[in-house]
């Protein structure tokens, strides 16, 4: 029995498994992908062998970005970018964010195959760093290539930043031949580039809940980071008096179940969510009073109004506790995203197609997570397309998409390209294939 060819959905599917694990990931048994780690580098590489393949050409920029580009009628024609991110949260799901870049792939791939061109270039671009997984910082290789590192980073606030191997963001870069200084020649002229498209898996229950595969983003929300770094009194946990102690951990216990506290008084319609999700204790043994403690804290809301007067309340919280205990503490600010609406006839056309492939009218939704296309924003107008994924479950292994949801967003980005091209055939050149 001749075994039939796999779908575009399908095949998408199967290479985000492939690069689920080693050597694509830096761990054996979860997949773990940070930038610029031996998993990524082999992940930029596979992908690159995929790009040409669907007839792209491949370049990696002075950030480390993988683009492809499938040529446009014309050579130097302008560029419409899809993308999304190639790394990986540690232990997290094979989805969140390569679905975007594969998906993108599959587009172009089926272009590729019916001769089909437009008269702009089609780019698809892995970024590197957008979860922030690895360095206390995110979305440097976007800003670069949004030409907004500078501005958000200056060079000084992030090359010495360290992974918890203790490597610098330079040596990191260095490893790969680049430089942070360099990094912003990876800018994309306003001229060159059309907009932004982002598919990616939903992170939340919505689409499923609604039965349907698709939805199209409204606006990416607001989001703080900060790392706090507590300093008590280490000692020995035979002989430390309770009464005099200055322990770091029982400050950090009482911190973090205030911002819990804080952020669930908040309207779940607000969007308010706050996280610490990981926290270090220094020294860190069974019997040493802990000494330091640092932990980060990630605070969202769906607009900034919102997301501040949270911030002011749990930053007053965190300092009661520290006074209280006698513990000094440092407050780093590591990440300001402010709220990134969509652009509204970008969003007309995605809805469009999604309507068209799906037969229903298009869910429109607000995205709590972060993305590459809060940056790319700034760039040019963008665009996001969510797919369903299983019990809305993200940053954990048990992520899961259908192939099937996956091949419609991959009918329906295309079916987007072509309207784009009929837009932009309008007002510039006209659509051959
Ligand atoms: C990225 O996944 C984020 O929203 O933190
Ligand atoms: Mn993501
Ligand atoms: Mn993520």
């Amino acid at each position: 029995m001749v075994k039939a060819a796999l779908t575009p959905g399908e095949r998408a599917v199967a290479r985000c498994d492939v690069l689920g694990e080693p050597p694509f990931s830096d761990e054996s048994g979860l997949l773990y992908r940070p930038w610029l780690g031996p998993g990524f580098i082999a992940t930029v590489e596979a992908i690159s062998n995929w790009m040409r393949q669907a007839g792209m050409s491949v370049r990696q920029d002075s950030a480390a970005n993988l683009i492809g580009r499938y040529e446009g009628t014309t050579p130097d024609a302008r560029a419409l970018l899809f993308g999304s991110h190639l790394d990986s949260v540690r232990d997290g799901g094979r989805y969140d964010g390569m679905l975007g870049v594969i998906a993108a792939l599959e587009v172009v791939a089926g272009f590729h195959e019916r001769g089909e061109r437009f008269p702009f270039a089609i780019e698809i671009i892995g970024f590197g760093d957008e979860e922030g997984s690895r360095f206390p910082i995110t979305m440097l290789t976007t800003r670069a290539l949004a030409g907004v590192l500078e501005e958000d980073d200056p060079v000084a606030a992030f090359a010495e930043l360290r992974d918890a191997d203790g490597i610098t963001v330079e040596q990191a870069l260095a490893g790969v031949g680049l430089t942070p200084r360099g990094m912003a020649t990876a800018r994309r002229r306003k001229e060159d580039v059309l907009a932004y498209v982002e598919a990616h898996i939903e992170q939340g229950p919505v689409l499923e809940a609604e039965g349907r595969a698709l939805g199209v983003v409204s606006a990416i929300a607001a989001q703080r980071r900060f790392e706090v770094k507590l300093h008590g009194q280490a000692g020995h946990a035979g002989t430390m008096a309770m009464s005099l102690r200055r322990d770091a951990l029982t400050a950090a216990a009482e911190m973090v179940l205030a911002v819990e506290r804080i952020a669930s008084a908040g309207d779940d319609r607000e969007g308010l969510v706050a996280t610490v999700g990981s926290l270090r204790t220094w020294p860190g043994v069974v019997n040493v009073v802990p000494g330091d403690v640092t932990f980060t804290l990630d605070i969202r809301a769906g607009t900034i109004a919102r997301r501040d007067v949270t911030v002011t309340e749990i930053l007053t919280a965190l300092e009661d506790t520290a006074t209280r205990r006698s513990i000094e503490m440092e407050i780093l600010p590591r990440e300001n995203l402010l709220p990134s609406p969509c652009d509204p006839h970008l969003m007309t056309r995605l809805e469009t197609a999604v309507a068209d492939v799906t037969g229903q009218p298009a869910r429109v939704l607000v995205s709590g997570a972060g993305h590459d296309a809060m940056i790319m924003a700034r760039l040019v107008p963008m665009a996001m397309l969510f797919i369903r994924c299983e019990r809305g479950i993200s940053h954990n292994p048990a992520e899961a998409v259908m192939a099937e949801d996956v091949n419609e967003a991959i009918t329906a980005l295309t079916r987007f390209v072509r309207l784009f091209a009929e837009d932009y055939s309008k007002t510039q050149g006209r659509h051959s294939s």
